[in-house]
């Protein structure tokens, strides 16, 4: 018998009450990416043929958002939430709608909200129904608190004889704290001969699917159940509470992987990195960063401390330093920070700088160029080796249309230039400090472009006779006697 699923099920048809939100509950983020796309993400890591995701409460931005994370997938409408019982019967009925038999590997049945149950926990469950040869087998966990979750009722030789709900279950029930996780493998021809079975006979008038158990005992059929390897596998989202505990362990598990795979982090407990992330050995991170969606940092790069970079690729040797930097190219050796933001488009060849209060937006930066302080680049391309003086403002916007401007190779930019786009600065050409540039400048050349200064003379001493600035000037001329 195949261990691989022959179908997952996922049940994501709850409403989500407690997460007080307009968003369906299987939306939510943890780690960048949401819950139930964790959930399948696990699922396919198992190499489910088929995953059907049970939709329900908030149907159209659920079905959106599971059409744009794999197109493979199938959903099918639970219209009313009659239980996990009924969710499951819905999917069985979509697949047969669609001509699918489930026959040879399990159909595998998980919930949308535990985003933690990973491939180790799925495979552990897969390995033990396969040896038990069972109907079905749970995934359990042992809890110090079982408060909530299904108990599962063992028989005198130890085999499970039944689950039990919280709100049905007895005081001599209540005291077991082995519970369901809310994951099952079934026998394919077990599950669509008996989920037309399930009676609504409990305290909450719903189709529970855990009723399988027993009905399966009752048939003579064996019943199995394996421990998920970590407790914490099995926590599910119910409340905004859960949803950061649950993120807690997952940004723990995701840090420590990246620690084993060589990455240093100063501080694991403030370091934020999203699953798509992609690091290299001997990356360092420092405290307070983030890293989002599917940046990568090469080797030998140092990020942080209190840095962010969301779609960012940052090449080996460089650092970045309390900057923020979305969806920006930083090559190898650049040096970025402190207190940059480089903005969509900006990239940065091997060894350029942006340094302090440097904002960089939709532009070029060749080669060992440099723009080392507050200074403002959008639009543009620079050449290589080029220095953008201190101030320099890229002025790209005239109120209607962004332009473009070109600076060419070992240009020197003078401080405060405003360059007025569209404008061209030719290779070597420098510009004086404060010049306003509207006109190409041709390579090799200086421009000048500011008023000529003018001194008057005596200003002070006639203007403002007595002042603090005409007795400075006073004490100076007699100095100077
Ligand atoms: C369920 C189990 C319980 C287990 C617990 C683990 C049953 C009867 N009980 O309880 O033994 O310990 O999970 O977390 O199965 N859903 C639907 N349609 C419905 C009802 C639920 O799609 O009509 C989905 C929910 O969106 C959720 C999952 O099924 O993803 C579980 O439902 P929930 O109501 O949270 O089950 P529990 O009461 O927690
Ligand atoms: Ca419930």
């Amino acid at each position: 018998m195949s261990a691989q699923p022959s179908v997952v099920v996922v049940l994501a048809a709850g409403e989500g009450t407690r997460m007080k939100s307009t968003t369906p509950k299987v939306l939510h983020e943890v780690c960048g990416r949401s819950l139930v796309g964790h959930v399948v993400v696990n699922a396919r890591s198992v190499g489910a043929e088929r995953i059907v995701v049970v939709v329900g409460h908030g149907r159209e931005s659920v079905e959106a958002h599971l059409a744009e994370l794999d197109s493979e997938l199938l959903t099918a409408v639970q219209s009313e939430r009659r239980g996990t019982g009924h969710a499951v019967r819905m999917a069985l009925q979509e697949l047969v709608e669609r001509g699918i038999t489930p026959a040879g590997g399990p159909v595998v049945v998980v919930a949308g909200d535990a985003p933690l149950l990973g491939d180790a926990a799925l495979e552990q469950l897969l390995a033990r129904h396969a040896a038990a040869d069972a109907a079905v087998t749970v995934l359990s966990a042992v809890l110090a608190d079982a408060t909530g979750y299904g108990r599962l009722v063992r028989a005198e030789d130890d085999s499970v004889s039944a689950i039990v709900e919280h709100r049905d279950a007895s005081e001599e029930v209540l005291a077991i704290n082995e519970v369901n996780s809310g994951t099952y493998a079934f026998d394919p021809q077990f599950l669509l001969a008996s989920i037309g079975r399930l009676s609504t006979e409990n305290s909450q008038g719903e189709e529970y699917l855990t009723d399988l158990v027993e009905i399966a005992r009752q048939d003579g059929l064996s019943v199995a159940a394996v421990a998920a390897p970590d407790p914490a596998d099995i926590m599910g989202v119910n409340n905004r509470v859960q949803l950061a505990e649950v993120e807690a362990v997952m940004q723990a598990r995701i840090n420590r992987s990246w620690m084993l795979a060589g990455v240093t982090m100063r501080d694991p407990a403030s370091t934020y990195i999203d699953v798509d992330v992609d690091l290299a050995a001997d990356v360092v991170v420092e405290p307070g960063t983030h890293l989002r969606g599917a940046s990568t940092v090469a080797s030998g790069a140092v990020i942080g401390p209190d840095s962010t970079l969301i779609d960012t690729e940052v090449g080996s040797g460089s650092t970045v330093d309390r900057s923020h930097c979305l969806l920006a190219i930083v090559g190898a050796n650049c040096e970025v920070g402190p207190f940059t933001r480089l903005r969509p488009g900006a990239e940065l060849a091997a060894g350029a700088k942006a340094g302090s209060f440097v904002e960089i937006k939709n532009s070029h930066i060749g080669p060992g160029a440099k723009v080392p302080h507050l200074s403002y680049v959008g639009d543009a391309d620079v050449g290589a080796g080029t220095n953008i003086g201190a101030a320099t403002i890229v002025v790209n916007y005239d109120g209607v249309a962004k332009h473009r401007t070109v600076v060419g190779d070992e240009v020197r930019i003078g401080s405060d230039t405003m360059l007025v786009a569209p404008v061209e600065v030719g290779d070597g050409a420098y510009t004086a400090a404060g010049s306003v540039i509207t006109e190409d400048v041709p390579a090799g050349s200086l421009a000048v472009a500011r008023g000529r200064q003018r001194n008057v003379e005596g200003w002070v001493e006639r203007n403002r006779p007595g002042s603090a600035a005409a007795q400075a000037a006073a004490a100076k001329e007699e100095g100077s006697k």
